[in-house]
């Protein structure tokens, strides 16, 4: 019996719920929505645009706009608080492991004088069917929502950056390597758990030394796919951010989701350390024994 083995079942546990948090967070409507890797805040997509070309009509944007806003100039601030909702767009795009989502900003999307940015809140119109190894594609989704709004601007008419896809693109290697990654350190945390249960039972230097080995291939994989992960969010939202804030675009990190995928690696490192003091402490035992008898 090792009752003190608790610990890192218990540790377990923890570091298997969390990674599997991280793969369902967001796969249905509502389900941890704030865990995101990246949301695009699309609401103001255009407007910059519209601003600089206010008067000229050759503009098929401003065009649209002159739709709502023919005579009163006063008026075109209001409409425009909103420039996603009249191109047809949802006010922002969330990435999730498997999945995006979509929806507006409720009560409204830029901050004003009696609604501060803590009142804003994500209300989700709807998911995208969620598929394993998925790849964000931020350009491919505003193109096929424009197509489907029946309205004739274009990417090409919003200025839509090439360097965005570009930059996208080299990431979405890396996202599949580290759907496989969580995949494969759920898998290893899983065995590391049932190893420390039967350790609770069954004591001895040999079943420490296989949980350590366990464990620390464990803690590898989820370790490797949390720092992979924090590239893909850290450099994905640098990219969209400096080739998408000139058109309206602003990308959120997924703080949250970091934070997550980050305390279960550190919950594995606490059971590699714990088994590795376990040895030790196994190891100054026995030879205490061995001093004893002679
Ligand atoms: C848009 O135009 C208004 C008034 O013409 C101006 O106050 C505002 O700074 C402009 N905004 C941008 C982003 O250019
Ligand atoms: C701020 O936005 C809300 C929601 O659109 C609106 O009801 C309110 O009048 C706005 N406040 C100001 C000061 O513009
Ligand atoms: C969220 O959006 C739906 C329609 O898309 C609307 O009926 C609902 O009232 C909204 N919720 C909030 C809190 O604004
Ligand atoms: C999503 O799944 C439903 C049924 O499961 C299917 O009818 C629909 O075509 C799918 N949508 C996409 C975009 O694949
Ligand atoms: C949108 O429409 C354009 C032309 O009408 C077409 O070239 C493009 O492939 C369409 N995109 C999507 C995502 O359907
Ligand atoms: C969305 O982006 C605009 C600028 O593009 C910003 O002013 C606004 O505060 C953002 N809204 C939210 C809810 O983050």
């Amino acid at each position: 019996m090792r009752p003190s083995a608790i610990v890192p079942v218990l540790l377990c546990v923890a570091a298997l719920i969390l990674s599997f948090l991280c793969l369902f967070a967001g796969h249905k409507k509502n389900f941890m929505e704030d865990y995101h890797l990246l949301t695009l805040n699309t609401s103001r997509l255009g407007y910059e645009f519209l601003n600089t070309t206010n008067g000229d009509s050759s503009n098929p944007i401003t065009d649209l706009f002159n739709q709502f806003t023919n005579d009163v100039q006063e008026d075109i601030n209001d409409v425009l608080g909103d420039t996603a909702e009249a191109l047809g767009l949802d006010d922002f795009y969330s990435v999730h492991m498997m999945d995006y989502c979509f929806g507006d900003y409720t009560p409204t999307p830029l901050p004003n004088d009696t609604v501060s940015s803590s009142d804003i809140h994500k209300n989700v119109t709807g998911c995208s069917n969620q598929t394993a190894m998925y790849k964000f594609d931020p350009t491919a989704i505003i193109e096929e929502k424009l197509n489907e709004s029946g309205i004739s601007v274009t990417l090409d008419d919003l200025n839509w950056p090439d360097d965005i896809q570009k930059g996208i693109d080299a990431l979405h290697i890396l996202q599949v390597t580290v759907f496989v990654l969580y995949c494969i350190a759920i898998a290893l945390i899983a065995l590391s758990l049932v190893a420390a249960v039967f350790s609770v039972f069954a004591s001895g230097r040999l079943s420490a030394c296989l949980n350590f080995l366990l464990c620390g291939c464990a803690f590898l994989a989820i370790g490797l796919a949390s720092a992979i992960i924090t590239a893909v969010i850290v450099k994905g939202s640098e990219i969209i951010n400096k080739y998408g804030n000139d058109i309206g675009i602003e990308a959120h990190r997924g703080d949250k989701f970091l934070a997550i995928t980050w305390a279960a690696t550190a919950a594995m490192f606490v059971v590699i350390v714990w088994w590795l003091g376990d040895f030790c402490v196994g190891r100054r035992k026995k030879t205490a024994t061995y001093a004893k008898h002679g």
